[in-house]
């Protein structure tokens, strides 16, 4: 009997490297220590044997029981802490949702803008946004010393060797440099400009761009192009006006405009009472800027239009402060 003890105490340290989960667990603490374990019927013969014995053998038999028990419990608790739960997982139960991500409003708008100019052929092209002033201010006709440049006052960096670029224009310049005309493209991406945050400025923000030139590009092409897009953009009914302005690389230039699309061109104060809300500036491009990039400008001409994406976006989706884009706030961003 002792010898059968010995065994069975063997075959259960063999067995135990067997178990992998409750389930094997379970099926040995059944085999070892069940009914009809081999244990089981050790003590329970007890009683044929001779008093000494009985004393000697019924020592070992339990000392044997508490150890495997010991062990069991030993070998449960360790996968219990495995698997975090001490009982069995129901696998009927329904998943955890996984919350999906959204793009961010900004994102969105870009890729709308971009899908209603693509099929008008143009291209998506981009560009550094460390620019040199070559590339931001003089190629695009800004001298030195031109007043325009006040308006975008830029974040300079290795003591004015770079600056971050205040538009997407440089991409113009840049695209022009490397193909030669026609070309057809669409550049959106982030700006930088030295202003203050607050309800409709922010130092970071992203504009597109627009460029289109050829043998034989007029006036009207422009206007065909961006009452296409306003159309789309905000819908069929919005009226789009131009009024002349001013940019160093564009002549003549233009700010466009759309009539309110709070008020439908009332007046409310959204638009400053005057009925209408300006969205982008335009004009056909300089030939100074054909010049610096080596394009003939009695051969060609183009046209080229720049909008704020937060200002799209703002006007689009009702949104008054441009800041709200840059919290991280997802109840905000959630809405989109
Ligand atoms: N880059 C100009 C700005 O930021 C916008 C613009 C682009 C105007 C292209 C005309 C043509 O103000």
């Amino acid at each position: 009997m002792l010898n059968e003890l010995e065994k069975i105490k063997k075959e259960f340290l063999d067995s135990i490297e067997t178990i992998k989960d409750s389930k094997t667990l379970e099926e040995l603490r059944v085999k070892f220590l069940g009914r009809k374990s081999g244990l089981t019927s050790v003590l329970r013969s007890l009683g044929t044997l001779i008093q000494e014995e009985r004393v000697l053998v019924g020592q070992k038999a339990n000392v044997l029981r508490k150890d495997i028990e010991a062990r069991l419990e030993e070998i449960k608790h360790n996968l219990g802490q495995k698997t975090g739960k001490e009982v069995s997982i129901d696998h009927t139960l329904p998943g955890l949702p996984l919350s999906l991500g959204k793009e961010h409003p900004i994102t969105k708008t870009i890729r709308e803008i971009v899908d209603i100019f693509s099929p008008l052929g143009f291209q998506v092209a981009t560009g550094p946004e460390i620019e040199t002033d070559y590339y931001n201010f003089e190629a695009l006709n800004f001298p030195p010393e031109h007043p325009a440049r006040d308006e975008q006052d830029s974040f300079q960096l290795l003591g004015g060797k770079y600056l971050l670029r205040t538009q997407t224009s440089p991409v113009q310049i840049r695209v022009m440099e490397k193909t030669k005309p026609p070309v057809r493209i669409i550049s959106p991406g982030v700006c930088y400009r030295r202003d203050n945050p607050d309800a409709s400025h922010s130092p970071m923000f992203h504009q597109v761009e627009g460029l289109a030139v050829d043998t034989d590009i007029h006036f009207t092409d422009l206007k065909g192009v961006l009452s296409e897009f306003i159309h789309q953009m905000f819908g069929k009914e919005i009226k789009m006006r131009f009024v002349p302005s001013f940019f160093p690389f564009t002549e003549p230039s233009a700010e466009v405009a759309i009539s309110c699309i709070i008020c439908g061109g009332k007046g409310c104060s959204t638009c400053g009472r005057t009925g209408w809300l300006e969205v982008l500036g335009a004009g056909m491009v300089h030939p100074n800027v054909f010049k610096k990039v080596h394009y003939d400008p009695k051969k060609y001409t183009g046209f080229a239009f720049g909008m704020g994406v937060e200002r799209i976006a703002m006007l689009k989706y009702g949104v008054g402060d441009i800041r709200l884009f840059y919290q991280n706030n997802l109840q905000f961003l959630r809405q989109f």
